[in-house]
């Protein structure tokens, strides 16, 4: 684990472990990068965690000084400023895909622990590269894959966990409309700056991620095909995705199928998760995650988040309540508060890290290769 880069000053009087000073209770200091959607939402995590946003950097000065301002950063800063600012010592990277990988590697070769968000490249080779600069910096990485912290879908794991069956079938979706009409546009369009996979990228990794940290299994291979709803958008043709399906095989020998699209009428952030082993089924919707369907043969029930009906992890994410809805940005301020507590030195289980975000670019990458070669894609 690694160390920040703040000197502590121990009092004078510390002379024992109990009156040695709490790191727990200090603020970090987060620079963020990009002040679009994202870094809205990391902005409210930071300040969350009991820590401060002490810059931000997005495209230009004049749209850097009114997110600064909108996100409550203590300084509107230059990218290049904010990477070189030693009392920066966590970095979010909230701008558009293209740019991650260069942002994050300078800010690990600075020092700074990363938080990046998903795609954590562009590319598969982009992402290993990334992994490998995470793992030679010793530093704590982090990729929101914020799906995670809802305290149900880590009940469904624990639950899953304890259940020595095999899952037999996964139903996994993504949709969404944002993306439905021909006027529609937006950077990750275009692959130059999102990537070759715009909705699997996008969105489909979000469900790769849960589906794997609930299950505990790997998909091992998948069959896939794509479709695109328009040529062209704003005048330009259009190289990616609008909607992938995909047959899975897991680890276990189970089989499943994953169905994300950008252009699903009425369908806003509509991911929804059914995981089967042979004694309970298991589903979770993003856009009702207070509920957790749990189906048996004889007597299916609705679990509502309860902290008293959850295992300790699901407790420990439970910060209200019963009753008390909890939503996305609470599963944000969550990860963050659990990337935080690990670069203080802390365990937190379930973190994803730079090599989670390996390996949804690996399953991207699956998908792009079995749908441009309509073969099955095993997947390492
Ligand atoms: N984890 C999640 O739940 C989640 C949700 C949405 C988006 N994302 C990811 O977050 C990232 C940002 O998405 P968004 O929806 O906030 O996009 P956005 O378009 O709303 O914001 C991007 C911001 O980056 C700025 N920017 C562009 N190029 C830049 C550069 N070279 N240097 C500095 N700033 C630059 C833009 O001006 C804009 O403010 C994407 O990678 C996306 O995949 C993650």
């Amino acid at each position: 684990m690694t160390t920040m880069s703040r000197p502590v000053t121990l009092p004078a009087a510390a002379h024992s472990a109990e009156e040695a000073p709490d790191r727990r209770a200090e603020p970090l200091r987060a620079g963020i990068l990009g002040g679009g959607f994202m870094g809205d939402v990391h902005g409210r995590a930071i300040r969350a965690a009991r820590s401060v946003v002490a810059g931000l950097a997005s495209s230009t000065p004049e749209s850097t000084a009114v997110a600064a301002s909108r996100i409550g950063a203590e300084r509107a800063l230059t990218p290049d400023e904010l990477l070189a600012d030693p009392s920066i010592e966590v970095v979010h990277v909230c701008t558009p895909n293209a740019t991650h990988a260069e942002y994050a590697a300078r800010a690990l070769a600075a020092g700074k622990h990363v938080v990046c968000e998903k795609p954590i490249g562009t590319t598969l080779a982009e992402a290993e590269r990334m992994a490998e600069a995470a793992r030679a910096s010793g530093l704590v990485t982090a990729v929101p894959f914020v799906n995670r912290f809802h305290p149900l879908t880590r009940e469904a794991r624990d639950r899953l966990a304890e259940d020595p069956g095999a899952v037999t079938t996964v139903l996994g979706s993504y949709l969404q409309d944002w993306l439905l009409e021909q006027g529609d546009d937006d950077w990750r369009v275009d692959a130059t700056t999102g990537g070759p996979s715009r909705a699997f990228g996008d969105i489909g990794s979000h469900l790769v991620d849960l589906l794997e940290f609930t299950t505990g299994e790997r998909i091992v291979s998948l069959r896939a095909v794509t479709g695109r709803l328009h040529a062209t958008r704003a005048g330009r043709a259009v190289a990616t995705e609008d909607t992938v399906a995909a047959v899975i095989t897991l680890s276990g020998g189970g089989i499943g199928t994953l169905t994300v699209s950008q252009v699903a009428p009425g369908r806003k952030n509509a991911l929804a998760l059914e995981i089967a082993k042979p004694t309970a089924s298991y589903r979770f919707e993003q856009e009702d995650p207070e509920v957790l369907w749990v189906g048996r043969r004889r007597g299916s029930e609705l679990l509502l988040r309860d902290p008293d009906q959850l295992h300790a992890d699901g407790r420990r994410l439970s910060i209200v309540p019963a009753g008390h809805a909890l939503g996305y940005q609470n599963a944000f301020d969550a990860f963050v508060a659990d990337a935080y507590a690990v670069i203080r030195g802390e365990q937190r289980p379930g973190l994803p890290t730079f090599e989670d975000g390996l390996r949804a670019a690996r399953v991207t990458d699956a998908v792009l290769a079995s749908a441009r070669e309509a073969r099955d894609v095993p997947i390492p």
